[in-house]
């Protein structure tokens, strides 16, 4: 896995010594891989863990098989919108990683749909809540970005990642941080993430990171919301599992009407199905090297 995975890294580096970084690209120039989908999604279970645990790397998740390396710089914690992140890195590597809702019934139950202006591109619109919860751990963010990048090293690139709300606000830090690190390698995992913003956002953030991978877990209802019908649109691009183990990719027109869009049912969207990506249950447990079912 961890060989898998540098590949990857070493091929993206190559493309961008040919091409400099290709901002006109809109599909992903590197390959969806499962594996590495895996670990992502442990480091956003883990995002669900206590503060303090997370903090000297001892929480449940945090033991799990491929986070071992992980060095852990700082644990975000801002009370005042509950919004929970992690910075740290491993190998060439630095990860920030969002925590989701810690009650996802009543977190869907009170989802507001208000939107911000988003100031950064034109008739843009953005989730208000996702908006502020990111803009409450901004500068924290960024500072210990920073920070890692440092004690990473100079061939470091930038991850970011997370679970359901922290899938959101993983795509709102990746707009503004990819503005910073224009000339590294950088990409985002995302698994669960509710729609964001408007289709202006969705084409602009498209046109900034095309490195983006927005996995959606067979009937989970979480990605369909807020909906379309209030002005939103997924960011591509989707990485779509029919059933365990089985997925498809989908085009970067963000709403695929072959992916999770085919569900015209409401009534066989599921919570389950957003708690168990990969058939691992989520949030914070010890999954002592083995994936829990
Ligand atoms: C470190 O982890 C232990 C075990 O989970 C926890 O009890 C303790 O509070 C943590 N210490 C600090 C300084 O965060
Ligand atoms: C937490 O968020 C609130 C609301 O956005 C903000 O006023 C406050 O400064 C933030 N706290 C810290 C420590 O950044
Ligand atoms: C789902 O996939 C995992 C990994 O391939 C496997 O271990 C597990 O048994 C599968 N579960 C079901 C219900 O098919
Ligand atoms: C995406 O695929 C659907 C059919 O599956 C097609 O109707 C749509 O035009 C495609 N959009 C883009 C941007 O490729
Ligand atoms: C994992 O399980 C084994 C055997 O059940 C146990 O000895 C070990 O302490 C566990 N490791 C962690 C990190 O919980």
């Amino acid at each position: 896995m961890k060989i898998l995975f540098l590949a990857l890294v070493a091929l993206q580096l190559l493309l961008l010594c040919n091409n400099g970084f290709v901002q006109s690209n809109s599909y992903p120039d590197i390959n969806y891989d499962p594996n590495t989908a895996e670990s992502f999604l442990m480091y956003s279970y883990a995002a669900y863990c206590e503060g303090p645990d997370i903090s000297n790397w001892t929480c449940p998740t945090c033991s799990y098989k491929t986070m071992n390396d992980f060095k852990i710089v700082n644990l975000i914690y801002n009370a005042t919108t509950d919004t929970q992140a992690y910075v740290g890195y491993y190998g060439n590597n630095v990860l920030v990683v969002f925590r989701g809702s810690m009650d996802v019934y009543s977190w869907i139950t009170n989802l507001q749909f208000l939107y911000d202006a988003y100031p950064f591109c034109t008739d843009c619109y953005v989730h208000s809540g996702f908006h502020k919860a990111w803009l409450s751990v901004r500068s924290e963010i960024e500072a210990s970005v920073a920070n890692s990048m440092k004690l990473c090293g100079p061939k470091c690139g930038l991850i970011v990642t997370g679970h359901s709300l922290g899938g959101a606000l993983a795509t709102l830090a990746m707009a503004e941080l990819i503005q910073i690190y224009k000339n590294i390698p950088t990409f985002i995992y995302t698994f669960g993430s509710p729609r964001v913003g408007n289709d202006n956002f969705a084409s602009y953030y498209n046109s900034i990171q095309p490195n983006n991978y927005r996995t959606v877990n067979q009937h989970d209802l979480v990605p369909h919301v807020p909906t379309e019908v209030m002005q939103y649109h997924h960011v591509p691009t989707e990485v779509w599992y029919t059933s365990n183990g089985t997925y498809q990719e989908c085009n970067d027109s963000g709403e695929d009407p072959s992916c999770s869009d085919s569900i015209t049912n409401p009534a066989t969207l599921s919570i389950y199905d957003h708690l168990h990506y990969f058939n691992i249950h989520c949030c914070c447990r010890d999954f002592n090297g083995s994936s829990e079912q």
